[in-house]
């Protein structure tokens, strides 16, 4: 492997001007964060201390290994809708070690609106079952939840992957051998009850748990017995008369401590052998990163400048490097995890595509993780290219991203558009996990293009129907749509609404790989399929 020399010039104007755009991008970022950490409203957090609870985030941090690090995901799911009054759509979820064992945590927040579930809430706690079962981990469901939000029961009750799909789950990954714990910290209530009940084992916190199908109001209305939380559903009634639970706490700290124990229970499984080395430093600065990324769109960011700052020593073992250059290929280690990259740099060609499929059936043989550095426009357009069989070989690696037998890791580091996104493993092809940077946009194509597109089409129907093209009518058309885009493209409208796993900032990149490889490893790779075609 070589070392990525790198051309930046840090005191140019070019990086200043960069560094200044991407600053502000990361300001902002940091505000939201800060303020959607805080959780539900200060009285509601007041409230729930006033319970002696400690807050979502407090239990999950007593949880795992002193030390180590929670990879949260979606923290900003629902943000900019529900006028702000679901942050981090109520739940937090994400993966910590415990007992040396990545563990998926999914933790209600009470203290927003009753930690109950709207339709973001529920994909959020879908998403994070589906990390578990893609990756084999253990569950620990931190329940403290008044279940579905009512007024909302229609977008969060019915259809396959909605409330009902996480008991399916409980079901599917306890049979895998995935152990799902449940500790009942709150209140648990109708559809939820299921998820202590589902659970391989449940602990129940003395004077906060309970657990029922009906709650007392429920109860009276239907029979009317007149009956308390307690008598009905609590730690007490469950784990000495129903069996419906199976450890009693005294509370937060103490439930905590029980189910830390009952990870000492777990043997080890089959795990991924990776060659794992000692970490390294990149050569060149990960600071230095808001710097390379280009502020105007359309100037292409160098991926051997990101490269060079994400990589152990910057280096970089580079596959076809002459060959169709819009698409850089490689391996390297990403703080000691092996890791084979695709990047790239330029639209996507025939011949890209050819690349790439070829390099993706070498991770694949070598048993490696792949990182796709996804910016991109799309492919080629124009007819010599689709004479000349664009969409064949563009299919080829798109067959090879899905069929891909080691574990996918995309980081969307600019745009994220059209087919590029598909070829590039886009949310449709179930990486292991998608995170986007700050700034970084999705969308099926650009908002220019998407309104010279449907411009286009107005004026050709206008004109065979032989009426006058009215300008001044197509220039709102064409405002109205670069708008509509210029808000549905952004990072946070995605993950607002868990097209990702989140949004990073490009400097916690190499943790938050290195962290994706090292849960990866929890399942052996499959074997490849088919043997390596020379494209
Ligand atoms: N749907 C919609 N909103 C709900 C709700 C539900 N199921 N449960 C609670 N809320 C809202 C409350 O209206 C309140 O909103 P506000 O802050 O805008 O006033 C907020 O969540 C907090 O509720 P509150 O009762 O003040 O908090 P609490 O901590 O004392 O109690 C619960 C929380 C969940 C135990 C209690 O609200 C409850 O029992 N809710 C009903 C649970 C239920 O029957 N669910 C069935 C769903 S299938």
């Amino acid at each position: 492997m070589y070392t990525i020399p790198s051309h930046i010039d840090t005191n140019s104007q070019e990086f200043t001007e960069n560094l200044a755009h991407y600053n502000k991008i990361l300001a902002k970022h940091r505000m939201i964060m800060d303020q959607v950490m805080k959780g539900g409203p200060p009285q509601a957090v007041r409230k729930h201390q006033s319970r002696s609870k400690l807050l979502a985030r407090e239990r999950i941090d007593l949880l795992i290994d002193p030390g180590t690090p929670f990879l949260e995901l979606s923290t900003l799911a629902a943000n900019g809708q529900y006028k702000e009054s679901f942050p981090s759509a109520g739940i937090v979820t994400g993966i910590g070690v415990i007992h040396g064992k990545e563990t998926v945590i999914i933790a209600n927040d009470a203290t927003v609106k009753g930690g109950t579930y709207v339709k973001e809430t529920i994909r959020k706690h879908i998403r994070a079952q589906e990390v578990a079962m893609q990756n084999q981990l253990p569950c620990v469901y931190m329940v403290d939840s008044g279940g579905v939000f009512l007024p909302n029961q229609a977008e969060v009750f019915p259809d396959r992957d909605d409330f009902g799909r996480i008991f399916y789950n409980q079901a599917r990954l306890s049979a895998q051998g995935c152990p799902q714990i449940a500790i009942v910290m709150g209140s648990c209530t109708a559809g939820g009850a299921y998820i202590p009940a589902m659970s391989d084992e449940t602990i129940i916190v003395r004077n906060q748990g309970t657990i029922f199908i009906g709650g007392p109001p429920l109860v009276r209305a239907a029979t009317g017995e007149i009956v308390t939380p307690e008598e009905l559903g609590g730690a007490e009634v469950h784990t000495t008369k129903s069996g419906v639970a199976d450890h009693f706490a005294e509370n937060d700290q103490h439930a905590l401590s029980i189910c830390r124990s009952i990870f000492e229970t777990f043997q080890p499984g089959k795990r991924q052998n990776l060659d794992i080395r000692p970490p390294e430093e990149p050569l060149y600065d990960p600071a230095e990163l808001p710097g390379i990324i280009q502020a105007d769109q359309k100037k292409q960011t160098n991926p051997y400048e990101i490269i060079a700052r994400l990589t152990d020593g910057s280096r970089f073992h580079e596959f076809k490097a002459r060959y169709a250059t819009t698409l850089v290929t490689g391996f390297s280690h990403i703080m000691g995890y092996p890791v084979g990259i695709i990047a790239n740099n330029g639209v996507l060609f025939a011949e890209s595509s050819l690349k790439g499929t070829h390099f993706i059936q070498l991770c694949n043989f070598r048993k490696i993780p792949i990182l796709f550095l996804q910016n991109i426009t799309g492919f080629m357009v124009g007819k010599s290219y689709e004479n000349a069989g664009l969409a064949r070989d563009g299919a080829k690696l798109v067959h090879a991203v899905a069929n891909a037998n080691v574990p996918k890791i995309t980081i969307i580091t600019g745009g994220s558009y059209g087919a590029g996104n598909y070829a590039m493993a886009g949310r449709a092809f179930e990486p292991h996990f998608l995170f986007m940077w700050p700034g970084s946009r999705i969308s099926v194509m650009g908002g220019q293009q998407a309104a010279n597109v449907l411009a286009q089409v107005k004026i050709d129907q206008t004109q065979l129907a032989g009426h006058e093209v009215d300008l001044d009518e197509i220039e709102a058309m064409r405002q109205e749509i670069l708008q509509k885009y210029e808000t549905e493209g952004s990072a946070y409208y995605s993950t607002s609404r868990l097209w990702d796993d989140g949004i990073i900032e490009p400097m916690q990149t190499r943790q938050v790989v290195s962290m994706a490889i090292a849960t990866s490893q929890n399942k052996p790779y499959d074997d490849p399929k088919s043997g390596v075609y020379r494209m």
